[in-house]
């Protein structure tokens, strides 16, 4: 349990209280300063939490249900990465062996896991020419193509809530300079079957971001300039699309127009994503690793960046280590040059905290406590009312990410990413040291939070109800520590500063 000084006694409590006040300015004092030094929010140690920290963006891997068994393996999957994609498992021949028969047991085990850790998943593929089950090898014409457009819908369905993006098709386009369709089955059954199969899949789960997605499109050339005809075309014409994957498997060197392919895409008025980077080692693995990365971080709508796999044995590119992590899970030079790259790309958009009236409603944050550098945290991913609040080690994960919602009369629900839940001082007490749980938004006044500026950028958030302060219980350090309310004294452990993730 935590010790909570007693603030509230006689004559010789107010004395322990003025030693503490003095004790917690200077020792806080301290820890906040040397966080701004060793710390500072443009300097995460992991790619998921650097990369959320550039505007909320993700740094994912494709990963292998088979693997998840290994404890090297899903270590690292776990400290660095906060999005995936499944590898192969959530493929036609996957998912729908027999037609109309569908299986999802390895699918939902990479599922389980990402939402468990409280990562974004990537859903891939929808439709490809590629791993299509033998029977629908054998369809044509509109059997073909009703089959097609019930797998898109069936499981699109099925995933619906949980799915970040779709790559709802892959690799429909020709390699060289025809820029034409790529001649197979799906094509056959008319030039209409990609967007019947966007239309198929909004319908299905309109919460997921719509991706096409292809390689030998990491420049400005025929191949990545016919993709961005259809996509301007189905902009035009209203067919639903949100995002364009790059698959980028790479070799010895970067196209000069990577960005600027990027970028045209994204003024299309898409999002690009960079889907299955890997990158042939040789003298200049670490420095286009490196050159992708600050290509996506200079293009606003460039949200993420996937790596195909974690350690080099997990590549489907054998014997060409092309991945981050070597056979042992060790980093490579590779993962230094992407960490550092993303960690210099330009302003963390946890911009400065925000004054008390500059609160963008439409934002999520980091709500990091300046006593001990700790994150306001759902713990163990709750989505239960009643879930304890805590602080815990920045990750920036979903359970740490929160969006202010407008009460009016300058007062805010603080509500979880995670959860949807918002923060709720329990049972309406008014006592020092009433817990904060989180709570289904009821829009109650224990639920409504006033923000106060401090020195340095930092906020309290007042509670209507009580008027107490949200803080740290007994201005701990420690992860898991207890939120609770207490009198507003301007204690460090009742500052926070917002941190801008999304
Ligand atoms: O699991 C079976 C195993 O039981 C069997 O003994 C063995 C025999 O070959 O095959 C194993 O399945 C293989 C599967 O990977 C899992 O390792 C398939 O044959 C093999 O074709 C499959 O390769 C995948 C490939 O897509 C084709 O689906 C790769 O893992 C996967 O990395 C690769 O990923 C693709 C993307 O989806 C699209 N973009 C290109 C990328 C690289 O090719």
């Amino acid at each position: 349990m935590m010790n909570t000084p007693d603030r509230t006694a006689g004559p010789s409590g107010r004395t322990r209280l003025r030693k503490l006040v003095s004790f917690l300015s200077a020792g806080v004092l301290a820890v906040g300063m040397s966080v701004a030094i060793s710390a500072p929010a443009d300097a995460a140690s992991t790619l998921g939490a650097s990369a959320a920290e550039r505007g909320g963006r993700y740094f994912g891997a494709a990963v292998a249900a088979g693997k998840l068994s290994n404890s090297t393996y899903v270590n690292i999957l776990n400290r660095e990465f906060n999005s995936v994609t499944a590898e192969n498992e959530m493929k036609w021949d996957a998912t729908e062996p027999q037609r109309g028969t569908f299986t999802y047991a390895n699918a939902n085990r990479i599922v389980n896991h990402a939402l468990g850790q409280g990562m974004k998943i990537r859903g891939h593929a929808l439709l490809w020419y590629q791993q299509q089950p033998g029977w629908a090898r054998n369809l044509s014409g509109s059997d073909l193509r009703n089959a097609a457009i019930n797998h898109v819908t069936q499981v699109a369905t099925y995933f619906r809530g949980k799915i970040h993006s779709w790559d709802v098709v892959n690799e429909a386009f020709e390699d060289g300079g025809s820029g034409a369709r790529r001649d197979f089955n799906l094509q056959r059954t008319g030039n209409d079957w990609i967007e019947a199969a966007f239309r198929a899949a909004r319908a299905a789960d309109p919460g997921a971001k719509l991706c096409y997605n292809d390689y030998n499109t990491d420049g400005i050339n025929a191949k990545s300039t016919a993709i961005y005809n259809m996509v301007r075309d189905f902009k035009a014409r209203g067919v639903p699309i949100d995002c364009v994957g790059f698959q980028s498997h790479l070799g010895g060197s970067l196209s000069g127009d990577y960005q600027a392919n990027l970028q045209r895409f994204a003024d299309l008025g898409v999002d690009v994503q960079i889907t299955e980077l890997d990158v042939a080692q040789g003298s200049n693995q670490a420095n286009i690793y490196a050159g992708v990365t600050r290509a996506c971080l200079a293009v606003a709508r460039c949200t993420g960046i996937t790596v195909w796999g974690i350690r080099d044995n997990d590549s489907w590119r054998g014997g060409e280590n092309p991945l981050l992590f070597d056979a042992s899970g060790n980093k490579k030079a590779a993962y230094t040059s992407t960490l550092n790259a993303l960690n210099a790309g330009g302003t963390p958009t946890p911009n400065p905290t925000p004054t008390p009236g500059q609160v963008d409603t439409n934002a999520w944050y980091v709500l990091v406590n300046r006593t001990s550098g700790k994150a306001l945290d759902v713990y163990n991913l709750s989505t239960a009312d009643g879930g304890r609040i805590t602080q815990w080690t920045r990750n920036s994960g979903n359970q740490q990410q929160w969006q202010f919602v407008d009460s009016g009369g300058g007062n805010y629900r603080v509500k979880s990413r995670h959860s949807g839940k918002v923060l709720d001082v329990s049972g309406f007490s008014t006592a020092n040291g009433g817990a904060v749980v989180q709570w289904a938004d009821l829009n109650g006044t224990n639920q409504q939070w006033r923000l106060a500026g401090s020195s340095g950028g930092y906020l309290r958030l007042i509670n209507r109800n009580s008027n107490k302060a949200l803080e740290v219980q007994g201005a701990s350090t420690a992860d898991g520590a207890n939120i609770v309310q207490y009198d507003d004294w301007g204690g460090n452990n009742q500052q926070w500063q917002l941190s801008r993730v999304g």
